[in-house]
């Protein structure tokens, strides 16, 4: 239906170039195969204003085609949408619809640098989600979505369709969605069928329980059920995911790696832990990989994860055989890794299991496995409030990400983060933090390269005096010990603080580039 009027003729010529890149027998519902079209024509069904919902989770299984055609169209059209993905989009998609003026809203997560400076120009408007949010919006706020675009690795007979590297939101899409644009992609193999496991949820109120109690069980389909009537378009793509960066170990990540083993170590040696650990969830970042990659010389075994992103330290942990199981929304990682993983699935295949985010980060499953959180922080300050999100309290970064949701509802929530950096001319231990996405209630234990602090157990002043001793850097230590005294003994309080002064240090910094410049207040 997709080629009638406008130029059919060069409309076939350019899909017949394209054949060779399609593997027609991926789609193996038949009624399905005259929908193949380019992805200039699939774009071409987008309209001002539309809600949009879009595969992709921290780079993998994004859309590699149809967004990047629709934010060509913007260029020269006055389109805006709404966009909601799993997470973040690979091949600076993001930026390409924000530059072109294509986002109207974003949500839930980015990191995107281009995306990131329309957003904090006020130009794009972004909503900073936690990532279990977005599809319990989907079924109970928002209207139906206009149209999904959903990566997949082939569709199925019964109009079901196998996800890529990611599952992100693409259940909550292709259900409610009132058309649904599929690109194939034919660098990932088929046998990747078995890898996902779908768990559908009812709407409320007929919840029931999500029957996961290990991070290895499977308890849903192996594809997405989609109704075929709602495909309006199928798309052919031979792209690979975006690689993730990975940023080699160095001396200070290092060094928070090796306080994180010795913290579980302790907790071992006290008998709050056994040698298996609990389930692990490692934020994306390079301090996180950092940790993860430490835990391969450490002395745990038979370890697993239960989070929202499978990394390179993943996989060699597998390879390694310290990781029994790994469960995840998406696997993101270097282009040598990805290699790796599509070449050995037969390995893998049963130690890996991709869901959809709303169960990867369930905030029950989390709190009922008693997860092992580590996420980083962009600062802290000296009560243990952190901060994930925002520069100087204004200015968005990537956002809170599943930090929040594993944070809150883990069993020990740890965040890591360097003592100070640029130079020293920023503390990431200050006075006050300058945004808060995870407060003093919800953190355990805050490691930098000096050391953990474990404020279990812990009142705020209390907590201060350790986190001041054993987190910050020497050349903002005594500032702080001066600031936490004098709030003590001018304000008192359950958290004493010199409101006046709080924020000092971040001023300086966006008007100084310097946390130190104090003499300038
Ligand atoms: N003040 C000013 N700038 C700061 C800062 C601070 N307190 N802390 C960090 N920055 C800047 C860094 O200087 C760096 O800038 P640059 O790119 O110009 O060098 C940038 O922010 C990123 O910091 P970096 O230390 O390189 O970050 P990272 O790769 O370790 O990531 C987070 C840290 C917090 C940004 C990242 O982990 C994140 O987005 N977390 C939130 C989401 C999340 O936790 N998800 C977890 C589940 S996957």
């Amino acid at each position: 239906m997709l080629f009638t009027g406008g130029n059919r003729t060069r409309q076939l010529l350019h899909l017949r170039r394209n054949m060779l890149k399609m593997d027609i027998s991926r789609i193996r519902h038949e009624g399905l195969r005259s929908l193949v079209t380019t992805a200039e024509k699939a774009a071409a069904l987008f309209e001002d204003g539309m809600l949009v919902g879009a595969s992709g989770f921290t780079k993998s299984g994004d859309s590699k085609l149809v967004l990047p055609a629709l934010a060509e169209r913007a260029k020269t059209e006055d389109i805006k949408i709404t966009l909601m993905t799993g997470a973040s989009l690979g091949h600076g998609t993001d930026g390409k619809m924000a530059e072109a003026g294509l986002l109207h809203k974003r949500m839930p997560f980015q990191v995107d640098p281009v995306l990131r400076s329309k957003i904090n120009s006020g130009e794009v408007l972004f909503i900073d989600q936690h990532l279990s949010e977005t599809a319990e919006l989907v079924h109970g706020f928002f209207p139906p979505l206009d149209i999904a675009v959903i990566e997949v690795a082939y569709i199925m007979e019964d109009g079901s369709i196998v996800p890529t590297t990611s599952v992100g939101n693409s259940v909550s899409f292709a259900a409610l969605a009132k058309k649904v644009i599929l690109e194939i992609n034919s660098t990932v193999p088929e046998n990747i069928y078995g890898i996902h496991d779908i768990f559908l949820q009812d709407d409320y109120p007929h919840r029931n329980y999500i029957p996961i109690i290990t991070p290895d069980v499977r308890v849903g389909r192996k594809s997405i059920p989609l109704d075929p009537a709602k495909v309006a378009a199928i798309v052919f793509t031979d792209m690979q995911d975006s690689p993730a960066d990975i940023a080699a170990p160095d001396a200070k990540t290092t060094a928070i790696a090796s306080h994180l083993i010795r913290f579980f170590e302790n907790e071992v040696a006290a008998g709050r832990l056994t040698d298996r650990l609990l389930p692990l969830q490692a934020g994306i970042g390079k301090v996180a990989n950092a940790v993860l990659a430490g835990m391969e010389k450490s002395n745990f075994y038979d370890l697993t994860m239960y989070s929202e992103v499978l990394q390179d330290s993943t996989f060699d942990l597998l390879d390694a055989g310290k990781l029994r199981f790994a469960s995840a929304s998406s696997i993101t990682v270097s282009e040598e890794c990805y290699k790796r993983v599509f070449s050995n699935l037969a390995f893998y295949r049963d130690k890996i299991v991709l869901r959809p985010q709303n169960i990867s980060n369930s905030p029950g499953l989390i709190r009922r496995m008693g997860i092992i959180a580590i996420n980083t922080a962009i600062e802290f300050d000296i009560y243990g409030n952190v901060n994930s999100t925002h520069i100087g309290g204004t200015h968005i970064m990537n956002g809170i990400g599943g930090s929040g949701d594993f944070a809150r509802n883990s069993y020990l929530s740890i965040f890591v983060t360097q003592s100070c950096s640029k130079n020293g001319s920023i503390s990431h231990v200050v006075p006050m933090v300058s945004h808060v996405d995870h407060n003093e209630h919800d953190v355990d234990v805050l490691v930098t390269e000096r050391g953990f602090a474990d404020l279990r157990g812990l009142a705020p002043r209390e907590r201060a005096l350790k986190i001041i001793d054993i987190c910050s850097h020497p050349e903002y230590k005594e500032e702080l010990r001066s600031y936490f005294e004098r709030a003590c003994a001018r304000y008192e309080g359950q958290t004493p603080h010199i409101l006046e002064e709080a924020l000092s240090w971040h001023v300086n910094y966006r008007d100084h580039g310097n946390m130190k410049a104090r003499e300038l207040v």
